[in-house]
């Protein structure tokens, strides 16, 4: 007895990975060995960092650290509950208050992850008898919150607006609707066409939800992020983003109306039925909107440097495809191409990513190059020097 389903299972494993590495898809996890700062230490080597979403370079910042460090001594490591039982900390009402002011929103409410804020909020919200919208290029946690709510979903092509009014237009009636969009793309480095997609919310009575993932901290005068760079925030329904990214610690968050938060501490499992953020985490993100508020210096610095990288990649010969922000893709194309690629990148000390299917669409594998606002110059000089090395020889310029 049991004999059989426990060789069912290793042989299904085996074969899957066995599968996989054919495929040119396996995955193996690297080994970061010191603070995400714009050099690190992988795998023991000493690497300039092109692969990391702390783009303003807060993850290592004195001021977050030192937040952390006081929560940490007033409150202890872990919150020890669940939001709703007793792991609702002080610091989280303040952090949600801060959070509001900054997004200019009536309420706010902060999620483990970016994430759980995702799946947790999209499932919550819409059910069988609704309708999404959604871009064709939206993360991962978009389609998982959206396959989880088991409402109907219609994927428009990347940044079509036209293409997604036909689609409102002669889709079936639903109960609600909901058109929702990543802001800056995670993959391709895109922006979406949020004046269009307000536009098309307004005329359809359609909700609108923009994922500031990538943006927070880094688009719009204040760092608060596309819909703030559009000037269109007050015309979106459900402000989520993360801290996760440009505010350089962990957390997803929704602003948007009263209402609408209250909603989800009533009804948002991933909110419900798990454990509040450490006081340290809460801390630093609340430290974290402070710096990026003010210092608009950091975000002049970041963009500075992504001009000149990504002009800099395409007078070399680069594919970038459409990027405009500080995701900067250089298509590869072939998967095992993309990561002996890489490896050769690393071995040059250059720490920049392959990236290839499922997460990107087959035959537009690529390296992903994220600029940080750190960068030393002579360390993106460095970057190009050795992507133009590596162009070359695998004969992708
Ligand atoms: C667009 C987008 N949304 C959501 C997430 C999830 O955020 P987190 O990493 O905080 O869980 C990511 C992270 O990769 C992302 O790129």
């Amino acid at each position: 007895m049991g004999t059989l389903p426990t060789l069912v299972m290793e042989t299904f494993l085996h074969h899957t990975l066995k599968e996989t590495r054919q495929q040119g898809l396996y995955r193996t996890l690297r080994h970061l060995q010191s603070v995400p700062d714009s050099r690190v230490i992988v795998d023991g080597h000493q690497v300039i960092q092109f692969s990391s979403n702390n783009y303003l370079g807060l993850a290592n910042h004195p001021a977050l650290k030192q937040a952390a460090k006081a929560a940490i001594e007033q409150y202890g490591v872990g919150s020890a509950a669940s939001r709703l039982i007793t792991g609702n900390i002080t610091l989280y009402d303040q952090l949600e208050d801060r959070l509001a002011r900054f997004k200019g929103t009536e309420a706010a409410i902060v999620f483990p992850t970016g994430y759980q804020t995702n799946i947790g909020t999209i499932a919550s919200l819409m059910g069988p008898e609704d309708l999404i919208f959604s871009d064709a290029l939206n993360h991962a946690s978009i389609i998982d919150g959206c396959r989880l709510s088991e409402a109907r979903v219609l994927v428009y092509p990347h940044r079509d607006v036209e293409a997604l009014e036909n689609m409102i237009r002669t889709a079936a009636p639903a109960l609600k609707k909901l058109i929702i969009t990543d802001g800056v793309f995670s993959m391709d480095g895109t922006l979406a066409p949020l004046p269009g997609l307000t536009f098309l919310a307004k005329k359809y009575d359609c909700w609108l939800m923009v994922d500031e993932a990538h943006a927070t901290g880094v688009y719009g005068t204040h760092g608060r992020g596309t819909a703030e760079h559009f000037s269109v925030e007050g015309e979106v329904d459900i402000h989520m983003g993360t801290f996760s990214k440009a505010l350089g610690s962990l957390g997803g968050y929704v602003a948007g109306s009263r209402r609408l938060i209250d909603f989800l501490i009533n009804k948002c499992r991933n909110l419900i039925y798990t454990t509040g953020l450490p006081p340290a985490v809460l801390a630093a993100n609340q430290a974290a909107i402070d710096l990026v508020e003010k210092d608009g210096e950091l975000r002049k610095g970041l963009w500075d440097r992504v001009h000149f990288f990504r002009s800099r990649l395409i007078s070399l010969g680069f594919n970038t495809l459409q990027s405009e922000t500080q995701i900067i893709p250089v298509v590869t194309g072939d998967p095992e191409l993309t990561m002996e690629f890489s490896r050769y990148l690393f071995e040059q000390g250059i720490l920049a990513h392959g990236i290839r299917p499922p997460t990107v669409p087959q035959g537009l594998s690529r390296i992903r190059i994220a600029i940080m606002a750190t960068h030393a110059w002579e360390d993106l000089a460095r970057g190009l020097e050795v992507l133009e090395k590596a162009g070359t020889q695998f004969k992708i310029i």
